[in-house]
């Protein structure tokens, strides 16, 4: 569905990814594993158009995205949820998800999907005219997720959603993903834990110092030999 073939990406002068291929197929959840500084937000920012892309391709059902403007990509299904949540601590967690609804073709559907954010994170509905400043780390994850939901991605990209929780709002956290799949929603997922990404993943890439060193079903994945890659030494 996403297809990513020989990109290269960085900041100026400084170049992060090198030649990465991935394969993003509609229905799975696929998820980005790897060391910090390996390059994966910079992967997810550049399939948004946030980074530029100095060669390579980025296709979505064949058709490039390449010269797309960031908010534009909302129209092609497109969602990312940021590491850092990034949500509007003066605003109440309600204008934080109306926000979500910027795109055109949402917001006519606003209402409808406010009510299925809130069937699907409840302590978001009660805590819905509290600032979102108040949160804890759990909930203005929520927040952040619901808030790229409101848009309807067809395919959701989000960005270390675990860091810094505690294990049982993990757990939810995980939870939520699962049914974001079961509903359909493609995922690409970006997580520093891997014992929990494996949880849900149909496939695991990793990635290492700007390239994919591993790309395999996780059904096929040797959580020990997966490690040992992940800590190998850089060469
Ligand atoms: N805005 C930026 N400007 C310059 N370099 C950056 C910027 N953001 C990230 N980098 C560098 O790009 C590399 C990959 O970072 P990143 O994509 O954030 O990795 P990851 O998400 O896997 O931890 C790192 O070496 C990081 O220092
Ligand atoms: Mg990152």
């Amino acid at each position: 569905m996403l297809e990513i073939r020989n990109l290269r990406a960085g900041y100026g002068a400084i170049n992060v990814l090198w030649d990465v291929n991935l394969d993003f197929a509609e229905g799975q959840l696929t998820t980005i594993v790897g060391p910090n500084g390996a390059g994966k937000s910079t992967l997810l920012k550049a399939i948004m158009g946030l980074v530029p892309a100095s060669q390579g391709e980025i296709n979505l059902r064949g058709a490039s995205l390449l010269g797309r403007r960031t908010w534009d990509m909302a129209d092609v299904g497109l969602a990312l949820i940021p590491e850092g949540r990034m949500i509007f601590r003066d605003m109440t967690v309600e204008e934080n998800l109306v926000l979500g609804a910027f795109p055109q073709k949402q917001r006519a559907a606003m209402a409808s999907n406010l009510e299925r954010m809130y069937a699907l994170f409840p302590r978001l509905k009660e805590r819905r005219r509290q600032l979102a400043g108040s949160l804890s780390g759990g909930e203005a994850q929520m927040v952040a997720m619901a808030r790229g939901m409101m848009a309807e991605p067809k395919i959701l990209l989000i960005d270390e959603p675990s860091l810094g929780l505690a294990p049982v709002i993990v757990q939810e956290i995980f939870s939520i993903l699962r049914q974001l799949k079961q509903q359909g929603v493609t995922i690409v997922l970006v997580e520093q834990n891997t014992h929990m990404a494996l949880s849900v993943a149909d496939r695991v890439y990793m990635m290492r110092s700007g390239r994919v060193v591993l790309d395999k079903p996780a059904s096929e994945i040797d959580v020990a030999k997966l490690h040992d890659l992940y800590f190998a030494l850089e060469s």
